[in-house]
């Protein structure tokens, strides 16, 4: 039953670690296999950017190893300013018509040449504002940039079948997982090591995304800063493993400082979609990645954005065997695993 061969692993490489989930798909749902991750050198991943590509290859290999796991095909995701996302709105047309047309089409929207960029996109459906046209979610990615990704993956010797982009990797997994949301608005904010990235939902349909250039590391270089400390004792300070003799009271003063920083972008994000919306209100956000296990986070969002705030828990409702899994370490640690699972809910053949 482990690893068949149809299984695609979901592997996300992120700023702190590379995460690894593979599910198993049955009549009933799915059910987790594995679930790891491995931490990376500080440096290895940079904006998004695979900087060493050796450290991710060794971290990739690890999991590989470690979790017998014999499948080769993987799906991974994207994310960063290599990226871009936009809705736009064209004349109603076929999808033959725009498939001919789209690159002409996105010219006009996306600041690469559009030789060097891989462009997707989906139809939304008309659009509300003009019943001539439609609305269009486009999705373009720096060639050069997907092509680390996927050569650092050929030279872990697996074969990425499948690359997304993070957010997206987020909103099916919630989409799967939450069927029964009664909120239409929702954002789903992913808060890792190097930056957040917002995406509101309408109906389960992404219509506006953002990305905030604070995140993990921001907490990191306040104490470097604050106390004079290397990074990795800012980060043994951070998560409580080490007081360094430093005043805990002190401590928590600098971190709430971040997360009133962190809360204040996120609520700017909402205000903006708010006010290019017509005024409609996210009704309810989740958030996952590591940063949202920050002590006293998600209760400063939900004071900052008025707003009910959950955390998104994409394995709540897999089957997690008991035998193989501790339930409780699962969720604790299930905010880190949000893009892998979204990843490994995929089929091969399934578009961006
Ligand atoms: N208990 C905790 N309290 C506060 N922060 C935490 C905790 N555990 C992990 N973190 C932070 O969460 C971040 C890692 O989260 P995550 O794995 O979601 O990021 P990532 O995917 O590696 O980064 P990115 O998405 O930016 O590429 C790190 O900055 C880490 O310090
Ligand atoms: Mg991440």
């Amino acid at each position: 039953m482990f690893g068949s061969k149809k299984d695609i692993v979901g592997i996300d490489i992120g700023a702190s670690a590379v995460k690894l989930v593979q599910l198993h798909e049955s009549k009933s749902g799915f059910q987790l296999l594995r679930l790891d991750r491995e931490p990376l050198p500080p440096e290895a991943v940079v904006d998004s950017s695979i900087m060493d590509s050796s450290a991710v290859v060794m971290a990739i290999r690890d999991l590989m190893l470690r979790n017998n796991i014999k499948s080769s095909d993987v799906a991974t995701s994207v994310s960063g300013h290599s990226v871009i996302i936009r809705k736009i709105s064209l004349a109603l047309m076929t999808e033959d018509e725009l498939e001919s047309s789209i690159q002409w089409e996105a010219e006009q929207y996306i600041p690469f040449e559009m030789s060097e960029v891989f462009l997707d996109y989906y139809i939304l459906g008309p659009d509300p504002n003009d019943q001539g046209q439609m609305e269009v979610i486009l999705v373009a990615a720096k060639k050069d940039f997907v092509d680390e990704y996927i050569a650092t993956f050929k030279e872990s010797g697996l074969n990425p079948v499948l690359v997304d982009v993070d957010c997206f990797a987020i909103e099916n997994i919630y989409c799967s997982v939450y069927e029964d949301e009664t909120a239409n608005i929702v954002a789903l904010v992913d808060m890792g090591a190097s930056g957040i990235q917002v995406n509101v939902i309408k109906n389960n349909v992404s219509v506006f995304t953002r990305e905030i250039q604070l995140g993990g590391n921001s907490y990191n270089e306040e104490l470097q800063k604050r106390f004079g400390i290397d990074s990795e004792s800012a980060e043994s300070l951070k998560l409580g493993l080490d007081s360094l003799s430093i005043d805990s009271e002190t401590v928590q003063e600098a971190l709430q400082g971040v997360t009133d920083n962190l809360v204040q972008e996120v609520r700017r994000s909402l205000d903006f979609f708010s006010a290019t919306f017509a005024d409609e209100r996210v009704e309810k956000v989740y958030v996952t990645g590591g940063v949202s296990l920050t002590p006293n986070v998600l209760t400063s969002l939900a004071e900052g954005l008025d707003t009910a705030v959950e955390i998104l828990d994409p394995f709540s409702r897999m089957a997690v065997s008991e035998k193989d899994f501790d339930l409780d370490f699962v969720k604790s640690v299930a905010p880190f695993f949000s893009v892998a699972a979204g990843l490994a809910t995929r089929k091969l053949g399934d578009k961006l």
